[in-house]
């Protein structure tokens, strides 16, 4: 007998990273939700990949639409597996904290780290419908402070330690779930920039293996290359 199907959702998935995580999931069988804020791209990166992939609606930086996003996919799945919160924005990366205005810190935080918080309670419920429900959140080196601080792109650094600690505290607060954070490196897309040496292949390797491969009991760790690291 074959294992039941798991369910998969991502979000800001029409592209980058997040498109790759869905393209891999996909190819191993999973159910995705690929969510993005914007419904032509999204529906139409849906559409170019094989399997069993449905577009929701998802701007993680509005309430509204992560509830309603919620209610979407409660109507189309009774449990959720894998919740990948992937969506991201850089506004700073030229920036330096001596001038960094208020607006660009709190603008980035509710899209990378208020937002995966938000979207992790709205999909609270389906998550506890899984035997085995993990939650991976992606972070980055630049929030990582253990090497010593990257003094880059402060707002966004910030808002990936933040990030770091919120996979902690979900952690704590859901002992059946594993949660973590990945650094995925230094990735060639729109974000990452030409320059970067890694492919999204390699960029969605951990993520993709902690949501199928990794042991449930791996939980609050922040990673990189399948392997804990410290932030
Ligand atoms: N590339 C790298 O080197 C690198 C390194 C470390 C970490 N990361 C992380 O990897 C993740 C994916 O980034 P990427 O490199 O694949 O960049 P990307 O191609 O620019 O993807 C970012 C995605 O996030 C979406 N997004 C932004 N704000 C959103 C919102 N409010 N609601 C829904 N979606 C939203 C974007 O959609 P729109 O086009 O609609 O804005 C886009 O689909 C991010 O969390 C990023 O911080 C990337």
């Amino acid at each position: 007998m074959s294992a039941p199907q798991k369910v998969a959702l991502v979000t800001g998935a029409y592209k980058g990273i997040g498109l790759e995580v869905v393209r891999q999931l996909a190819a191993r069988g999973v159910r995705v939700f690929l969510t993005a804020r914007q419904r032509g791209a999204g529906e139409k990166a849906a559409a170019s990949i094989k399997g069993d992939v449905h577009f929701v609606l998802l701007d993680v930086s509005d309430v509204e639409s992560i509830e309603s996003a919620a209610r979407v996919v409660a109507k189309q799945t009774d449990h959720l597996d894998i919740l990948i919160n992937n969506a991201a924005i850089l506004l700073d990366d030229a920036g330096s904290v001596l001038d960094l205005e208020g607006e660009t810190v709190l603008k980035t935080f509710a899209t990378n780290t208020v937002g995966p918080m938000l979207v992790t309670q709205a999909f609270q419920p389906l998550l506890e419908q899984s035997k085995a429900p993990r939650v991976i959140n992606m972070s980055s080196g630049a929030g990582q402070l253990a090497d010593g601080l990257q003094d880059w792109a402060p707002a966004y650094s910030m808002s990936k330690t933040a990030l770091n600690s919120l996979t902690q505290h979900f952690a704590a607060a859901l002992p059946r779930f594993a949660v973590n954070s990945v650094s995925p490196g230094w990735v060639r897309t729109d974000m990452g920039g030409d320059a970067a040496p890694l492919s999204v292949e390699q960029g969605a390797d951990t993520l993709v293996w902690l949501a199928l491969d990794a042991p449930q009991s791996l939980t609050g760790k922040f990673l990189r290359e399948r392997a804990e690291i410290a932030w």
